[in-house]
């Protein structure tokens, strides 16, 4: 009982809500006049229209911007709450939306254009019609070879190249539930998601470029296998595409009766037409995986009719897209950035959609801004990773190319006013509006941006919610926490949106608990307003309505805008067959934002040494990717414990990144944090710094 209570009370005491919060107001900056005159959102009284007296039915007009093939008939359903549906009745098809429904007008129009990392190969332009036929062959070679068809599974493991978006759009015309692994992701994590969702196909690739060199890819797609066949779950067949039509660029074999190439069986379909299976609006359209605070990943599933109506209206009125733009966001397709604003929005809206293969500042810092001079890129969409890796290798690189952005974005992770005035000024040449995108894998499309001709920009500051997002700071104790009193929350969304995801694939009870249960006061109530959304992110909300977001609340570090899982990492280090406990932390990095820094302790009898940290690296970079790549692996004597024995992870964050470790006499080990300390800070600035407020609540969740 005592426990209890200690546990209740230092994790009230730590919690973001509770940490003062020192922030500078920065300036506002106001969109162009030539922006305004052109842009898709200019009258304010929308938002009027979408205040929550207005719901569920203000999102009629996002329905209202697809093709339905039978009109829905109730909006929103909230029967089971929150397990919403949205468009009940309706019946669609997303490859319909996103090909065949522009081909009256736009069929001779770039779709999509490739990129290729070798500078010497030439843009390739797909047009809606291209596009179409190659979808269409595919989705026959899916269904007739494959044997595949609505509901089914398929995990598509690919690099940046157009197969990936063809292949998704192939699946979607079949009803077909696409799982789309980031390729930089290793085999092994390809195979846990696999065996998850049980797919029946895997779609991999020979070999692709990054940074100079061809990477052979096709190995991941024979150790994925090999791990979804020890999970019980192997895929039946392995389509593996190739890169280059006329060659086979992967070392490895294709094994008998289970691989086939893809290029070689095409011929068999050309021509063939399938028609897009007409599909009901709450039809699972894929899954994309996501870390959270403990165990695997969740497969978070997407709805056909609500996400893409969701990321049709956010790329019409925030990404601002019209059909005669070129659109180029740099995120991968294997992230949900990707596959909402570079495949489903864009292409609903019959966009031009820039897909580049490899790494921004190869061969050169100026590479980037080559490709937007060359394609005329008007709108622009990466990180504030990417943003300070530019910055950093080329900062006058933008000013020597003659391109002309109207509109960029920046999404992943808060980014900060300096990178933000380079990337307004220099990038965006004093003219680009800017919109900073906060949302999640999980809420398909954004939650809070400034509306680009209606609201003034400010550097490190989200904006409002978007419309028809009602966002809201509680605290601990679900009280609400008012806008100016500079105390930071945990932020919520008062509503459902059509972009929310459905469930966590195959574990209802995790998506309740994860994001609903903290502040569910009556969990049979089937009224929406008794379910605000948990995204799991601290944030402050300043007088004029802004929200600043300071990161994630739990145990999830966010590497160049993407969430990894501490407890994976944790797994992988424990495959090394001299660790004991490992514990994995996340350390402030001036490129990447945030980077794992490991700890682990080792089995009785054995000597630390520095292939051990080799062997950690290795299966961290094996089991999850390269991504996950720690800055530092550190072999120490013993874990900082609580008396229940768990690993007091706060305490090891604070050494990392040199801030003050906090009361820690309530440990069961206290002097071994003074060890750690010592030796880690011994390579490193004193503790001066107080941190930053997601690595200072970083573990009290837990
Ligand atoms: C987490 C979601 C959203 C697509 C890419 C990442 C952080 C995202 C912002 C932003 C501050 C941001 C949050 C969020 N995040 N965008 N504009 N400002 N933080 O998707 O992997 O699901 O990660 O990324 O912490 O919860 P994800």
């Amino acid at each position: 009982m005592a426990a209890t209570k200690e546990t209740k009370r230092e994790q009230t005491e730590l919690s973001e809500a509770e940490i003062a919060v020192h922030w500078k107001e920065e300036g506002y900056y106001e969109p162009s006049p030539r922006f305004i005159g052109q842009a898709n959102l200019t009258d304010p009284d929308l938002f009027e229209k979408f205040s929550l007296d207005h719901f569920p039915e203000c999102y009629r007009a996002f329905g209202d911007l697809l093709s339905w093939d039978k009109y829905w008939t109730t909006t929103l359903d909230t029967s089971k709450a929150p397990f919403y549906r949205w468009f009940v009745g309706g019946m669609l098809n997303a490859s319909y939306n996103c090909i065949d429904r522009h081909l009256a007008q736009h069929k001779n129009k770039a779709a999509i254009i490739f990129q290729g990392e070798p500078e010497s190969e030439p843009p390739v332009a797909i047009t809606y019609q291209e596009l179409y036929a190659r979808v269409n062959e595919v989705a026959a070679l899916l269904r007739d070879f494959a044997g595949l068809k609505a509901g089914d599974r398929v995990t598509i493991h690919l690099p940046m190249t157009p197969e990936l978006p063809i292949t998704m759009l192939a699946c979607a015309r079949l009803g077909v539930i696409h799982s789309v692994v980031f390729g930089g992701f290793s085999g092994e994590a390809s195979g846990q998601r696999i065996a998850d969702s049980a797919s029946r196909v895997l779609i991999g690739m020979d070999g692709y470029w990054r940074s100079g060199k061809m990477v052979d890819h096709k190995p991941a797609a024979d150790i994925a296998y090999e791990t979804a066949k020890r999970e019980g779950k192997p895929p039946e067949k392995v389509l593996i595409w190739k890169r280059y039509k006329d060659r086979y660029s992967s070392q490895a074999k294709l094994v008998e009766g289970r691989d086939y190439l893809i290029d070689d069986l095409l011929p068999k379909y050309r021509g063939e037409r399938v028609a897009p299976v007409s599909l009901p609006a709450d039809h699972p359209l894929f899954l994309m995986y996501t870390s959270g605070t403990t165990g695997k990943p969740k497969g978070i599933q997407h709805n056909l009719g609500g996400y893409l109506a969701y990321v049709t209206a956010m790329s019409k009125y925030y990404q601002d897209i019209h059909p005669t733009d070129v659109y180029w966001c740099m995120a991968d397709i294997g992230w949900i950035t990707g596959h909402s604003f570079i495949v489903y929005g864009p292409l609903a809206l019959a966009a031009t959609s820039v897909i580049y293969e490899g790494v921004p500042t190869f061969p050169d810092p100026g590479r980037t801004w080559r490709i937007a001079e060359h394609l005329d890129v008007n709108i622009f969409h990466t990180s504030p990773t990417a943003i300070r890796q530019l910055r950093k290798l080329g900062p006058d690189e933008p000013k020597k190319y003659h391109y002309r952005f109207k509109h960029m974005t920046t999404v992943g992770e808060p980014i900060e006013p300096e990178a933000w005035r380079w990337y307004y000024h220099t990038v965006g040449k004093d003219e680009a509006v800017i919109v900073d995108t906060w949302w999640q894998t999980e809420t398909g499309g954004f939650l809070c941006s400034t509306t680009p001709a209606l609201h003034r920009m400010k550097p490190g500051s989200a904006g409002p919610g978007v419309l028809g997002i009602h966002p809201v700071i509680l605290d601990e104790n679900g009280n609400e926490v008012p806008p100016g009193s500079n105390r930071a929350g945990y932020i919520c969304i008062r509503n459902p949106w059509p972009g929310l995801m459905a469930t966590i694939w195959g574990d209802p009870d995790r998506y309740l608990k994860t994001y609903f249960q903290k502040y569910n006061k009556n969990p049979k109530s089937t009224d929406w307003r008794d379910w605000p959304y948990l995204a799991g992110d601290g944030a402050l909300l300043a007088p004029d309505g802004y929200f600043r977001i300071l990161g994630r609340i739990d145990d999830v570090i966010n590497v160049a805008g993407h969430r990894l899982g501490t407890k994976e990492l944790e797994s992988a280090c424990l495959t090394v067959p001299e660790i004991a406990e490992a514990a994995v932390v996340p350390v402030a990095d001036d490129l990447k934002g945030r980077v794992p820094e490991i700890y682990v302790a080792l089995k009785p009898g054995i000597t630390a040494s520095d292939e051990i940290k080799q062997k950690v690296v290795q299966a961290i970079e094996t089991q999850i990717g390269k991504i996950a790549r720690p800055k530092t692996v550190w072999i120490v004597p013993d874990m900082p414990k609580t008396r229940s024995g768990k690993i007091m992870r706060r305490v090891l964050a604070s050494i990392s990144n040199s801030m003050p470790t906090g009361d820690t006499t309530t440990l069961a080990n206290p002097e071994v944090v003074e060890q750690i300390r010592v030796s880690v800070q011994g390579a490193r600035p004193a503790v001066t710094k107080e941190g930053p407020a997601d690595i200072r609540a970083f573990g009290q969740t837990e």
